[in-house]
């Protein structure tokens, strides 16, 4: 069995198969992770380009460790240091790019669409590493592993709530789609003003209370408020949205006992969770971004074509 990816946009074109062919190849990178000498000759030849127009941490460390770790040739650039600033276009850079012959490029950007756009015009693999508030496929895979290692009787009727800023969030799109796809029951939790119109055709309940929307909860998923994405604040005041929407050690007991706190990251503590929560032994944040390390490089070994060593 195998998988035929060209692209990884978003989830939506992934079967049910492929997701789980994808978090099983990621399994069996985990444990080259995990070894004194972490490297492997796989994609040795392959060239890597992290094209990342928007800040990153997590997403842009892991990519390019994962492409080393593999033996790939792995080149970074940021919107800073590359001809954007002197004006160059994004098919401009694309061509130039393209004329080294990389095997995969993984973009970041801030408009929603931009990865669809490379790939439309790209000769090689485009990973989305997140674009705009639309996707951000890697990340809901990586959460799905981390779901699916702590939950041995799979993910198929788990209920997980998603809380915070929805409307303006890639992780939450992805994350909808991807977890609906293998049977979670998805809710989201925000005030009104940071739940998308037309939210409930994604299948998914709506809350406006973290006591309501975390009744019941298997897994909750805590995002932060994006405020580099729009210049009205969507809630009077920080504070009081952290007095109604964050996840503490009072919010959380509407959870169950033995409930999973997610976050994809960056936190900001002591606004959407309490520091306690983030630190305490429910959290998989940390196993979240070791699990991207393993994931990416099943990406980068599934799109690049590999010989898996
Ligand atoms: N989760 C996530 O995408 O984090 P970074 O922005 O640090 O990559």
């Amino acid at each position: 069995m195998g998988i035929e990816l060209k692209h990884l946009l978003d989830v939506d074109t992934l079967s049910k198969e492929d997701i789980f062919f994808i978090l099983d190849t990621a399994e069996s990178f985990k444990e080259i992770t995990s070894r004194d000498i972490k490297k492997v000759p796989t994609l040795r030849g392959k060239t890597v380009i992290n094209l990342f127009f928007e800040s990153s941490t997590r997403t842009r460390t892991s990519f390019e460790i994962a492409g080393k770790r593999l033996s790939a040739d792995t080149i970074n650039i940021s919107a800073t240091s590359s001809s954007v600033t002197k004006g160059e276009t994004l098919l401009d850079t694309l061509r130039n790019l393209e004329a080294m012959n990389p095997d995969v490029i993984v973009l970041r950007h801030p408009a929603s669409g931009a990865a669809h756009f490379l790939a439309k015009h790209a000769a090689c693999a485009v990973i989305n590493a997140g674009d705009g508030q639309h996707a951000h496929p890697t990340q809901a895979l990586l959460d799905l592993m981390t779901i699916r290692e702590r939950r041995k009787g799979g993910p198929a009727g788990l209920k997980l709530t998603i809380a915070g800023d929805i409307t303006r969030s890639r992780v939450a799109r992805s994350n909808i789609k991807l977890l609906n796809k293998v049977g979670i029951d998805v809710s989201v939790c925000a005030p009104a003003s940071m739940i998308p119109a037309g939210i409930e055709t994604m299948k998914v309940r709506v809350f406006h209370n973290m006591k309501d929307a975390l009744s019941g909860a298997d897994i909750v998923m805590m995002l932060r408020i994006q405020k580099e994405r729009a210049g009205k604040s969507l809630f009077p005041t920080l504070r009081e949205y952290s007095r109604y929407f964050s996840l503490n050690k009072e919010t959380i007991k509407y959870a169950k006992k033995d409930v999973i706190v997610m976050h994809p990251g960056p936190m900001n503590r002591g606004v959407e969770i309490s520091s306690q929560i983030a630190d305490g032994e429910l959290s998989v944040i940390l196993p979240q971004v070791a699990n991207g390390l393993a994931l990416r490089m099943a990406l980068l070994y599934l799109l690049a074509g590999g010989a898996k060593q």
